[in-house]
């Protein structure tokens, strides 16, 4: 039988939904501390619901952080998270600043003895020194970046297509993954809607901002020896079988490293 090392209430600090989470029940084998890299709509909310059940780790996604922020009443936000807002409508990036503000707010998060799995940050270069720095300084270290890759033309098919759940935040897709009443989430009842910047003109924004600010990332992790390719085509089960290929060859590359090499 699986061990549940961890309980329900992963990312209960990250959505600021309580003060802490509840601890670990065990030892883990493996604390899996990765970032899930990727253009706009390549899946990687998709492979996250996945590996956060796999490995047991918390899903730590700065979009929905965002989209939290922006369902609150314009009076509970601050003047920042406003401004950010309007980054986000238009399918651009929040000032790299307002970005890390936040992710610093939860640090707790990154030092979680369960590990982590950060969606859609590092979103820059600068965005990942910060990372980079913050983690040094506290004496823990990536394991992996997994950076999932598909043509364009997918791409544009998989967003423009997307539908989620306003109450659970569940993803489906009208043609792919279609729920079985039209625009009722099939988990819990609620309305399926399409997110504001999944309409073409934000798309072809968010793509060009992907291509110029993210795109440069790859080579950044790639030099220090933690891109993680991966063929983003085919099923969500098969892409997921091909991620925990590459993991299980990661973790037996880790385990070979002298101690002290590595945090
Ligand atoms: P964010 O929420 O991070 O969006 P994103 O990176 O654009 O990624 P998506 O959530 O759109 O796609 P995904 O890769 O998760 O795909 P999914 O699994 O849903 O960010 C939104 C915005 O917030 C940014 O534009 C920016 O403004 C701001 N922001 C966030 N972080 C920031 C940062 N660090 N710095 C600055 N700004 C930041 O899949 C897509 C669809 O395809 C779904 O319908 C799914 O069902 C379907 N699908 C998935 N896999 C498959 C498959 N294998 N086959 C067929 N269909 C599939």
């Amino acid at each position: 039988m699986k061990t549940d090392y961890r309980t329900k209430n992963c990312r209960a600090k990250w959505d600021n939904s309580a003060d802490t989470c509840l601890p670990l029940r065990g030892q883990k084998p493996r604390a899996w501390r990765l970032v899930l890299f990727g253009a706009p709509g390549v899946g990687k909310g998709t492979q996250a619901e996945f590996l956060k059940q796999r490995l047991d780790i918390c899903h730590l996604s700065t979009g929905d952080l965002f989209r939290a922020a922006a369902s609150q009443n314009g009076s509970s936000q601050s003047p920042a998270m406003a401004e950010a807002m309007g980054y986000m409508r238009r399918g651009e990036l929040v000032p790299d600043s307002t970005v890390w503000q936040m992710v610093r707010e939860r640090g707790d998060c990154l030092q979680c003895a369960a590990g982590f799995l950060l969606d859609g940050f590092p979103r820059t270069v600068p965005q990942a020194e910060q990372l980079q720095a913050y983690m040094e300084g506290e004496g823990l270290a990536l394991d992996g970046v997994l950076d999932y890759e598909i043509p364009m033309a997918e791409i544009i098919a998989r967003l423009s297509g997307r539908r989620v759940c306003e109450k659970c935040k569940a993803v489906f897709h009208i043609t792919w993954r279609p729920s079985s009443t039209e625009g009722i989430c099939d988990d819990c009842g609620g309305r399926l809607y399409q997110r504001e910047d999944d309409q073409p003109k934000s798309i072809v924004t968010r793509l060009e901002v992907y291509r110029h600010s993210t795109a440069p990332l790859v080579e950044y992790y790639k030099e220090q020896g933690l891109l993680l390719s991966l063929d983003a085509t085919g099923s969500p089960e098969d892409i997921f079988a091909r991620t925990m290929h590459s993991l299980q060859a990661r973790s037996e590359s880790l385990s070979k490293q002298p101690a002290g090499e590595r945090v």
